[in-house]
């Protein structure tokens, strides 16, 4: 996946050169060139944004949990009103660690996880540790926790946290979750906590999934998915896209990546709308654009979603308790 992130000038330009009418001859290999040339100055590859994305979060290892929790899932852009606009309270989660918790989740996935005791469990994109020592709460001393994040400020963190908490079954490893640092078939759960809308290639890390699952295991992950189209401004933006919001792909897609990766009883545990704060949009928006915004289709959702490796496991989850919570906005529910 090549693409993301053109600003407006370069997406005028670009409309400007498909709106020469001459397709064929010397006009068409004008034509073709202007296209390449804006293409190419335009647009960020995977490994780009990769770096975008471990370069903010390198800082935000630096920053306590107020700082990030003003903004979308910690990426600095901090808003005026005081809110968290995706971050759930883990406070009262055992296993909590105050420490490891900068506020860059958009879920509670190992409250939906179904760990059991002696799991292995993998955490992706494990930030500070925040959902590992959460789940190492559930998998005990006998079970084992491994943290997989590309961010090396992040991995240091953690593994000071782990190390204050006295865990020795808790790993950090640093790693791009494209393509993980574990073997086939280890985990019997993998979660995470908004992260692969992070990731350029989402389908990729879904198969990975897949791949380190033992046969019968399963994932609970919370992430945020779109329905519609962003506007154009929000969708190039690179805060935006390390703030979780624009590297968002269709709901439909994502579950779709789901089952054709091969796995089965699909879930939705949780849907969350997310509204983005004004003061954000008005840095983004004119105010005819953040009107239709905000009275417009387009829907921005924190999900929960679990998805079962096919076959036998010996701890049998509970299909039944993996309902669907559906939370209005400012319900408060979640
Ligand atoms: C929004 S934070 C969430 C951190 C943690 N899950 C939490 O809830 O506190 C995203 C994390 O994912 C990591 N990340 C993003 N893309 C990644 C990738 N391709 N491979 C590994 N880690 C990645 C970042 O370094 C960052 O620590």
């Amino acid at each position: 996946m090549q693409i993301f992130l053109m600003n407006t000038r370069h997406l005028l330009a670009r409309n400007a050169a498909e709106k020469i009418s001459f397709k064929n001859g010397i006009f068409g290999t004008l034509y073709k060139n202007i296209l390449d040339t804006i293409t190419r100055a335009t647009m960020k590859t995977s490994e780009e944004l990769k770096n975008i994305v471990r370069e903010k979060y390198a800082e935000i290892a630096k920053q306590d949990k107020a700082v990030n929790q003003a903004s979308c899932c910690g990426s600095g852009s901090s808003s005026k009103e005081v809110y968290n606009i995706m971050t759930d309270d883990y406070s009262e989660m055992e296993g909590y660690s105050n420490d490891a918790d900068l506020g860059l989740g958009c879920g509670l996935p190992t409250q939906y996880a179904q760990i059991q005791p002696g799991d292995t469990v993998i955490d992706l994109g494990s930030g500070a540790g925040n959902d590992c020592f959460v789940a190492r709460h559930e998998t005990g001393e006998k079970g084992k926790v491994i943290g997989i994040d590309f961010t090396n400020e992040m991995i240091q963190k953690a593994r000071v946290n782990a190390e204050k908490l006295g865990y020795n079954n808790v790993e950090f490893r640093e790693g791009d979750i494209e393509n993980m640092p574990v073997s086939n078939e280890v985990a019997d759960v993998v979660v995470s906590n908004c992260v692969l809308n992070l990731v350029p290639n989402k389908q990729q890390v879904i198969k990975e999934i897949y791949r380190v699952l033992k046969s019968g295991g399963h994932f609970s992950i919370s992430d945020i998915v779109l329905t519609g189209n962003l506007p154009t401004a929000l969708q190039e933006d690179a805060e935006m896209y390390v703030g979780c919001v624009s590297g968002a792909i269709q709901k439909k897609e994502y579950l779709k990546f789901i089952h054709e990766a091969g796995f089965e009883n699909v879930v939705l545990q949780k849907e969350k709308p997310i509204l983005i704060p004004n003061d954000i949009l008005k840095k983004y928006l004119s105010p005819k654009e953040d009107d239709s915004f905000n009275n417009g289709s387009t829907g921005i959702y924190s999900i929960t979603v679990f998805a079962q490796k096919p076959g036998t496991r010996k701890k049998k989850v509970k299909i039944s308790e993996l309902q669907k919570v559906t939370c209005s906005p400012g319900s408060g529910c979640c």
